[in-house]
């Protein structure tokens, strides 16, 4: 297995591995490594299905289940995709395309949970033809480690209201079912974490923050954008160009992503599994 690093901040690329197959000990374990590390893997030429898919996920934990009727392939698969059951790439009107574009916003999977995401793994099933449908990532960890120490101090004690309601409510009609919603109250996360991979102090920001504790609606929200901002400047993002077949995964505890504008003509379709959380955020 070979890591080669993508980005100064974030990212690398793994190669020479077989994720189809039960992989060994000692394999996961420099998986994992290199997970805790780099936060956003990328392996390349990789045509798994689900079963292949589901199984290399569960090494790393207990899956999620999918909680959105609207883009669920089975009961652990997001099925992430702009086409229709014919092959025909929905207009843009439509309550599927609405619900993909919460994921254009700067996020982090699943942190409107009690128990939020520790990784998704996205592999690609069909990318666009012509361009777009980029991920972009950055890196919470780099985000805290870059604030002045001034920043930091105001952060200290600072909980963060996550609210699914809050940011598919931006996109209209999504699909999503109010049953789907109240299953979802708000969860409550301090904006600042320890990250359990590697003992280093990250923010913990996402495009669902709602309001941050104690302070008024506004200005709670001001400030979580405000910190998403930070940590997504230019430099400090690495966007990954798909390839047909490749397999991403990435560190929800301490990354941010965002899918980059597809073109209304381009057909794309990505299968996502999500590795739960091993508690609540510390
Ligand atoms: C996701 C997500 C981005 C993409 O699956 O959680 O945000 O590029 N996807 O599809
Ligand atoms: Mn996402």
């Amino acid at each position: 297995m070979q890591v080669t690093p993508l980005h100064p901040h974030i990212g690398a690329e793994i190669t020479d591995i077989d994720l189809a197959r039960e992989l060994d000990e000692d394999t996961f374990a420099g998986i994992l490594a290199a997970f805790n590390r780099y936060s956003v893997l990328a392996f390349p030429d990789q045509p798994i299905d689900d079963d292949q898919q589901v199984r290399f996920s569960a090494r790393f934990g207990k899956l999620e289940k999918t909680s959105f009727a609207v883009g669920a392939n089975n009961p652990y698969i997001y099925q992430l995709s702009n086409i229709d059951d014919a092959g025909k790439v929905l207009p843009p009107d439509s309550s599927k395309r609405n619900f993909l574009l919460v994921n254009a916003r700067w996020h982090t999977d699943s942190s409107f949970r009690e128990i939020p995401a520790l990784a998704s793994i996205l592999s690609a099933r069909l990318i666009p033809a012509k361009e777009g449908g980029n991920t972009e990532f950055a890196s919470m960890r780099v985000g805290y480690q870059t604030l002045p120490q001034d920043r930091r101090d105001q952060l200290k004690g600072l909980i963060g209201i996550h609210h699914y309601a809050y940011s598919v409510g931006l996109f209209g009609e999504t699909g999503v079912t109010q049953k789907e919603l109240d299953a979802l109250p708000p969860a409550s996360h301090p904006l600042v974490r320890t990250h359990p991979g590697s003992g280093e102090p990250s923010l913990y920001v996402s495009g669902h923050i709602r309001m941050i504790e104690g302070l008024p609606e506004k200005e709670g929200r001001e400030l979580a954008e405000e910190l998403v901002s930070w940590c997504t400047r230019e430099e400090f993002v690495y966007r990954h160009v798909w390839r047909p077949n490749e397999i991403v995964m990435w560190d929800n505890r301490c990354a941010l992503h965002r899918v980059a504008h597809v073109p209304l003509t381009e057909r794309r379709i990505m299968h996502r599994t999500t590795v739960a959380g091993d508690g609540p955020v510390s």
